[in-house]
């Protein structure tokens, strides 16, 4: 092999998390301006991982990397080399444990340099299952959506396993905070199954209520109304309560999104901790959320432009 390196995204869900997993609609985001750069060489001796939070061997790399070393195998299989050795270094703008799919973005991105270090290319639809792969091993039974979204072009639907790029027409911000506080993905699922199993009815129908708010919303960035989105928005987080995996500190910081001018705020990802996203309607207003956001003590933000998006069958 060569040297070979990858890049993905970190991503985002509007509308949707936990509700898919159920075979609703969610919608989603890549953030284009938050890259994971995945990079590997042919190893020397025994396989090494350096990331922004570990330098070590990769096959001592601990729980939370057991998705990235699955990668790594998932795709040595893809290429014919099952037994090759390569050094694995990642390179993430974004924050791990956040509901921004640091995992499945660094599997995409691994699997993408390793299959680029054989000279060996693959279909978005295979690297997306390949993804996969990676993903249940850590996470059990994702529904599939952050596997699609960190590497996707652009906004997608996405719903039981199939992605399709969406038509906006929107011209406002997206401000991204980090609670700090980490959230399981899988803690929150298995949550809200045990929720559901108890109660069917009630619980089945908040999970078609989020369905219903994200197929509004669909129709809401494609015609550009940021009004009827951003109220969406706090109906989707007062929903997400209800299942069980808000947290009180993201309310208080969607609270104070809300006094700074945004036109709606909710939590994004698996919940129990994480980020919150809300909706700005200008630049200016962005800002000053961004400045509330930190004032109740987000650790970081981020502000993402949505700019209309064409799509081009
Ligand atoms: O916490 P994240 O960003 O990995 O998002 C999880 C989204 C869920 O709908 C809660 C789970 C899933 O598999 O889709």
């Amino acid at each position: 092999p060569h040297a070979g390196s990858g890049d993905t995204w970190a991503k985002i869900i509007l509308f949707g998390e936990h509700s898919v997993v159920y075979g609703h609609p969610a919608l989603a985001l890549p953030l284009r301006s938050l890259r994971m750069h995945a990079q590997v060489r042919p190893a020397a001796g025994v396989p090494m991982l350096r990331s922004l939070d570990y330098r070590g061997e990769l096959a001592a790399s601990g729980r939370r990397f057991a998705c990235l070393r699955r990668a790594v195998d998932v795709a040595l299989e893809r290429v014919g080399q099952p037994h090759a050795r390569l050094d694995i270094e990642t390179v993430s703008d974004f924050p791990p444990e956040r509901g921004m799919g640091s995992s499945a973005a660094s599997a995409g991105a691994v699997i993408r340099a390793v299959l680029g270090a054989f000279g060996v290319s693959a279909s978005p639809a295979e690297l997306f299952e390949l993804t996969q792969q990676a993903e249940q091993v850590a996470h059990g039974q994702p529904s599939g959506l952050d596997a699609a979204v960190t590497a996707a072009q652009g906004p997608v639907r996405f719903e039981s396993g199939r992605m399709e790029l969406v038509q906006m027409k929107l011209d406002a911000h997206l401000v991204v905070a980090d609670s700090g506080i980490r959230g399981s993905t899988r803690v929150a699922v298995t949550g809200v199954r045990e929720r559901y199993e108890r109660e069917p009815g009630a619980v089945g129908e908040l999970l078609a209520d989020l369905g219903g708010l994200a197929r509004q919303a669909l129709r809401d960035v494609a015609e550009g109304n940021v009004h009827p989105l951003g109220e969406a928005m706090n109906h989707a987080q007062q929903l997400l309560t209800s299942l069980g995996v808000s947290h009180e500190r993201l309310d208080v910081l969607n609270d104070a999104a809300i006094r700074a001018g945004a036109l709606g705020a909710k939590l994004t990802g698996g919940g129990l901790g994480g980020c919150v996203i809300s909706l700005a309607p200008t630049a200016r207003i962005a800002q000053q959320v961004r400045s509330a956001l930190t004032g109740a003590g987000a650790v970081a933000t981020w502000i993402h432009p949505l700019q209309p998006v064409e799509v081009t069958a």
